[in-house]
């Protein structure tokens, strides 16, 4: 757990996370880390907590304590999402101390009593305000859906400071830096593309209302956002603000000029088109990517095909349907609404097709709405005929994404 000062009065408790399935399925590369805030005026206010793992919360008084905060003298919990990232540790806090006031929206309080037995509540609404005294004065902002319907956000006022919780955030654990103005270029780069996983495995089913929270962030005069993962922006909020613009498009189709290849092959004749496939992409200039199904974790399968404009896939039919792996990956990328990418697929069948009926099976069921090039079957190994044909297709695939790329 390390803290860090904001501004006078306002500090950040952060804490690195490894080796754990976030939500219970995604496997993080990188880990990431919880971010809780802490607001002092006359009275003392935490925005957000941590996981409530067994001895996190321990370490939590720790480092309050390196502050001088005593938890005995807080007086507000700031519930800006319910998810137990973030609230894990309130029914130890209870234990450590009985009379603080947990402050969040009506959806927050429901679900803080059916899953802490919390009662002592007080319910905000939009430009609700709490004056913590000294000049500190909260104003709370909800934003629904992002990522639970109970989110909102926590605006300081005199310093100009959003806490924004999920929204804005990222995966990746930090190291010493965790301020925008500190992070070398490779930090930066490594942040976008945590954000980029973090918003496709946990966000981007919310992106109507990422999109409506994007506008509500702009309506507030930002100084500061101070997420709940990830880095806090203090030089220039604007480029989070940006780089979730972006993130929201590449959920509808848009992405990198970048192919990703989500593949799976039994016995090597699907991958031999494959391999021709990726001679093209080079001789072409194009960067692609391999995902080779069940191999890959879901986290980065959906991060990959959603910052990628265009995708392949290849694989065949097995037991008159398509390719099992592959098919769960694509109904995966469906639950989660990764909408209008550009897309080609191939692949071998032995006794009778199946593949295609199911993918497009899958792409209507989900909406997809993916703009699929047409595929190219084949019995057994591929021949020259199918590779002219899979070559083809692939120059489509690159002609039809460049309407696409957005950097
Ligand atoms: Fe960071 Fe939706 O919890």
């Amino acid at each position: 757990m390390k803290t860090l000062k904001i501004a006078d009065g306002i500090h950040m408790l952060t804490l690195n996370v490894e080796e754990i399935l976030f939500e219970g399925m995604w496997e993080l590369a990188n880990g990431v880390t919880i971010n809780s805030y802490i607001v002092q005026g006359d009275k003392t206010a935490i925005i957000d907590g941590v996981i409530g793992w067994d001895g996190v919360p321990e370490t939590f008084y720790k480092g309050l304590e390196e502050i001088g905060v005593d938890p005995q003298k807080i007086d507000y919990l700031i519930v800006n999402h319910m998810e137990p990232d973030h609230s894990g540790w309130i029914s130890n806090f209870r234990k450590v101390k009985d009379d603080f006031t947990i402050i969040c929206t009506e959806k927050a309080a429901k679900m803080v009593t059916s899953f802490y037995n919390e009662d002592k509540i007080k319910i905000v609404k939009e430009g609700d305000t709490l004056d913590l005294g000294k000049g500190k004065v909260l104003s709370f902002h909800p934003v629904p859906n992002v990522h639970w319907p109970d989110t909102m956000y926590t605006y300081e006022r005199s310093t100009k400071t959003l806490f924004s919780c999920d929204m804005f955030g990222s995966f990746g654990m930090m190291g010493d830096h965790c301020f925008d103005d500190e992070l070398t270029p490779e930090e930066v780069d490594f942040f976008e593309s945590e954000g980029m996983r973090y918003y496709s495995n946990v966000m981007i089913t919310f992106t109507p209302s990422v999109k409506k929270a994007i506008e509500k962030a702009k309506n507030l005069e930002v100084n500061t956002i101070a997420p709940s993962h990830g880095p806090v922006y203090r030089k220039n909020p604007q480029k989070i603000i940006d780089d979730y613009i972006r993130f929201a498009r590449y959920a509808e189709g848009t992405g990198k000029n970048e192919v990703t290849i989500l593949w799976g092959s039994m016995y090597g004749m699907t991958a031999k088109a494959i391999e021709h496939a990726e001679s093209i992409l080079k001789r072409e200039g194009v960067k692609y990517n391999k995902l080779q199904m069940p191999l890959e974790s879901e986290s980065e399968m959906v991060a990959t095909v959603f910052r990628s404009a265009g995708i392949i896939i290849a694989a065949p039919t097995y037991e008159y349907k398509l390719f099992p792996p592959v098919a769960a990956a694509l109904n995966e990328l469906g639950r989660k609404r990764i909408t209008g990418k550009v897309a080609f697929r191939f692949g071998s069948y032995g006794w009778s097709g199946g593949a295609e009926k199911e993918l497009k099976e899958i792409v209507e069921r989900n909406k997809m709405n993916w703009d699929f090039i047409e595929s190219v079957e084949f019995e057994g190994a591929p021949k020259e005929e199918h590779l002219a044909k899979v070559e083809a297709g692939v120059l489509e695939l690159i002609k039809r994404m460049r309407d696409k790329v957005v950097e």
